[in-house]
């Protein structure tokens, strides 16, 4: 019988190895044989370690399976794909959560071995850069302006404008670095990305490197990720090897050359300037815009800088080409989201949908409700920097339009649910605080704001002069708004006013 374990960080932290141990040693006692898989995760995370089983109709699941589950799921018919067991879910593909998804970009993660070349192949595996291969660099360019991508990581911007302003700039040297400096709270897609899937971004950056006509790229990755750093190493390696990157791509005579780097733990180097000074060796601050670093970049030279979900959202698009993924979504907002369900949420996991989709479908049909089962309250989506979000919100549809107009951001994606024990005001005190400890310093209204910031905020919870307080913090807002030089400093207000004019009564004390 043919058995999955997936082999990500999340399956591993609930025992997914000592599950894949036991399942191969209870078998060799009982004389049977098991061919074991060690895929990527399939994203639904709170069924995690989600055994397969492979039968006749698909892969049955089974999940979330313990060591000590393990003889008994054997004695029921596990390897036969028994339906009457507690821990049975099914077909996996056919479980609602993965059902009911738009996989585009995550099609391939849990089904495959993420280091086997050749299943890769099978799903589809590099048709994107064999199709970019056939293509002029400007029609590679194009194909992404079609597909109305946007950038991934927060910002939303258009991916193939980016990509046509480094193809533009002329130089001998041009980078495409890809930032998975994932940071943001709840969210691990790019992780999920890494560990599942790594050919994808492989994939994705040296179509990046054909159409902009860059030699040379990196991956700037959080040193939290540690598999993640291996499987790509390896990935990379492979890779190589079988002439997908390296000096002569696929026998064109073109080059792409890819690096892993490990960041040091610094939230602020996620921000892509100060992404490329740690790069070069230097500490993380900040650089001013202009120069762009789609002009002058890495060591000066015009650099692409994308995240893990925009470079893994390339290869589908060239695959199949643009249209294709803009047939998905609504508005300006094309294609895709990786949406990630964490915090107070009773099923968390990666939910890719379609733009459009609300908050209120992924919460409850999706994540069922909190963990807790007490009433869901606020719910921040897009990290740190973005607003929390109460129930008036909740059926709006997401995209990157409807949710500036509120005020709100969709970010990277993540949604961390909270219920309704929540103290708002911790939350936007949290906000500042973050701010405090994450600023790189350069500025003053983010260095010196956030401080201040927290300050403001205990006076009022301490009923200091409550009105004059809660007006200071307004201008506070404004002046880190307006006056930070990047993100950092002045998306911060964001979350903090969210709560002042959604949640004011937890600012009584
Ligand atoms: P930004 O709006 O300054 O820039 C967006 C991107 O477009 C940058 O790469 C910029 O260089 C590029 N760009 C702008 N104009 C261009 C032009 N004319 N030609 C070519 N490229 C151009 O936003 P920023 O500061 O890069 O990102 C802020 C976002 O990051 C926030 O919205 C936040 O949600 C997100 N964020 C994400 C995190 C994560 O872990 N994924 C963590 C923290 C923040
Ligand atoms: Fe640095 Fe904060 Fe200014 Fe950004 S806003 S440059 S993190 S001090």
């Amino acid at each position: 019988a043919r058995v999955f374990v997936p082999r990500d960080t999340t399956a591993l932290a609930m025992g997914a190895d000592e599950v894949a141990d036991r399942l191969m040693s209870e078998a060799e006692a009982r004389g049977i044989e098991i061919a074991l898989t060690r895929n990527g995760s399939r994203g639904l995370a709170w069924l995690e370690p989600l055994v397969e089983v492979e039968t006749d109709t698909g892969r049955m699941a089974y999940g979330p399976v313990s060591v000590e589950d393990v003889p008994g799921l054997l004695d029921a018919g596990l390897l036969e794909g028994a339906t009457d067991h507690p821990l049975a879910q099914g077909l996996t593909e056919s479980i609602p959560y993965l059902a009911g998804q738009q996989r585009l970009t995550f099609a391939r993660i849990g089904v495959t071995d993420p280091l086997s070349l050749a299943d890769y192949l099978a799903h589809d595996g590099f048709r994107g850069l064999e199709t970019a291969l056939t293509l002029d660099a400007q029609a590679i360019v194009d194909e992404v302006k079609t597909s109305g991508l946007r950038g991934r990581g927060g910002a939303a911007f258009p991916t193939g404008i980016k990509w046509q302003t480094v193809h533009d700039a002329p130089s001998d040297q041009k980078y495409i670095v890809c930032n998975a400096d994932e940071g943001d709270s709840g969210t691990f897609a790019d992780r999920l990305v890494m560990e599942c899937d790594p050919y994808m971004l492989i994939e994705g950056m040296a179509i990046a490197g054909l159409a902009v006509g860059a030699t040379q790229g990196y991956i700037y990755l959080r040193s939290e990720y540690p598999l993640a750093h291996r499987i790509l190493d390896d990935a990379i390696a492979r890779a190589e090897q079988a002439g997908y990157l390296g000096a002569d791509i696929r026998g064109s005579g073109r080059r792409f050359d890819l690096e892993v780097r490990l960041g040091a733990g610094a939230y602020i180097c996620g921000e892509e300037t100060s992404l490329l000074e740690s790069l070069e060796g230097k500490r993380g601050m900040v650089r001013y815009k202009p120069p762009l670093p789609a002009i002058e970049g890495l060591f000066g030279r015009p650099t692409v800088v994308n995240n893990v979900l925009s470079l893994a959202a390339i290869p589908y698009i060239l695959a199949r080409g643009g249209q294709a993924y803009a047939d998905y979504g609504m508005g300006r907002s094309r294609g895709t989201l990786a949406l990630q369900l964490a915090g107070n949420v009773k099923r968390g996991g990666l939910v890719e949908l379609a733009f459009g989709t609300t908050l209120r479908t992924l919460m409850e049909d999706f994540g069922g409700g909190t963990f807790s089962e007490r009433p869901l309250r606020a719910v921040q989506v897009g990290g740190p920097l973005c607003a929390y979000l109460p129930e008036s919100q909740w059926d709006l549809p997401l995209d990157y339009e409807t949710f500036a107009g509120v005020g709100a951001g969709v970010g990277h994606g993540g949604v961390v649910m909270f219920d309704d024990t929540v103290d708002m005001a911790e939350q936007a005190r949290f906000s500042m605080e973050f701010c405090k400890v994450e600023s790189c310093g350069k500025c003053t209204p983010c260095r010196i704001g956030s401080t201040r910031g927290v300050e403001v905020i205990d006076r009022i919870l301490a009923n200091q002069d409550r009105d004059a307080n809660l007006e200071l913090l307004d201008e506070l807002c404004e002046t880190m708004e307006d006056g930070s030089l990047c993100a950092m400093g002045g998306m911060t207000p964001f979350p903090v006013k969210s709560v002042m004019t959604h949640f004011p009564d937890d600012l009584q004390r």
